[in-house]
């Protein structure tokens, strides 16, 4: 299958399958990434979702180049809206979502990972948008998220020069939250799944959508957001027995209600 999911636990890890083409996405991948995604947007059972790509070498390398080579100006119009939906899938969905870079992320494949809430690296990645090469702009979010993630500066320096950053580099600007071996990333990216679904997954949910809004809209409307956000949990039974764990010394228990 084009894009394979596989359950760990309450993790669902999304693996882009087209390491001959360094995992490129094509129309047909795109679209089934996209409605993967969708599907495990509302499936309560996958608590964090991971995108990572098959093989040592890649994340996923870009939007597929030759595919693009041929696009009329309503068909790219289309196809940076197909991307926008995985972006969109991954950076709203009301679960964590893990970006396990395992190699190269480049153009597209870097905007998919600055859709996720987390960034993995494996000490190999290489991160960058080369797509002022190819006469071209990241279409796929990225001329926005990475500024967002990182700084306005280096935003504007990776996306005007097309200069690829290593894992280290990446670490130290923000753009990746963890660099590790290239062995161990999935053990690690797993280890970070079980941190994530111990927690309560309605407290993350909110969580995300209360951060999400911190670089966006008006100030004093988005702290009404996250002062109702907050109020809502004291409806759940994940903050009853969050509190009552903390006083009577034991781990909590959560329930997602
Ligand atoms: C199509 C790709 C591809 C891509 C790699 N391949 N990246 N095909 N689109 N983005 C294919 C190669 O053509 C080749 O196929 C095979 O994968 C192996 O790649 P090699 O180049 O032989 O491997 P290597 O020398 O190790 O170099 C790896 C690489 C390089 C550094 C990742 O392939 C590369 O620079 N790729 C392009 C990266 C890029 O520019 N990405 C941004 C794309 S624009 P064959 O058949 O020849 O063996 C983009 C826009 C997003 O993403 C927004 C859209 C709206």
């Amino acid at each position: 299958m084009a894009i394979d999911v596989e359950r760990n636990d309450g993790a669902a890890v999304v693996t882009v399958n087209r390491p001959e083409a360094m995992n490129a996405l094509d129309v047909e991948h795109a679209e089934a990434l996209r409605d993967r995604l969708a599907e495990l947007a509302q499936d309560a059972d996958a608590r964090v979702v991971v995108l990572t790509g098959a093989g040592e070498k890649a994340f996923i390398a870009g939007a597929d180049i030759k595919y693009m080579q041929s696009l009329g100006v309503l068909e790219a119009r289309r196809w940076g809206e197909l991307g926008h939906a995985c972006g969109e899938l991954l950076e709203t969905m009301p679960k964590p979502t893990i970006a396990a870079i395992n190699g190269f992320a480049l153009g597209g494949g870097c905007e998919l990972a600055l859709a996720c809430d987390l960034r993995l690296a494996s000490a190999n990645a290489r991160l960058g948008q080369p797509e002022i090469n190819l006469g071209i702009l990241p279409g796929w979010g990225g001329s926005l998220r990475l500024a967002r993630t990182t700084t306005l500066g280096f935003a504007k320096e990776l996306v005007l020069t097309g200069r690829q950053v290593d894992a280290a580099e990446a670490l130290d600007r923000g753009l990746v939250n963890a660099v590790c071996e290239p062995g161990d990333l999935r053990e690690r990216t797993l280890e970070l799944c079980r941190a994530l679904t111990a927690k309560s997954p309605l407290a993350l949910a909110y969580a995300k959508e209360a951060v999400n809004l911190s670089l966006q809209g008006e100030h004093g409307a988005n702290l009404a957001a996250e002062a109702r956000l907050f109020a809502m949990l004291f409806a759940s039974e994940d903050q009853q027995e969050g509190m009552a764990a903390f006083a009577e010394k034991r781990q909590p228990e959560f329930r997602g209600r």
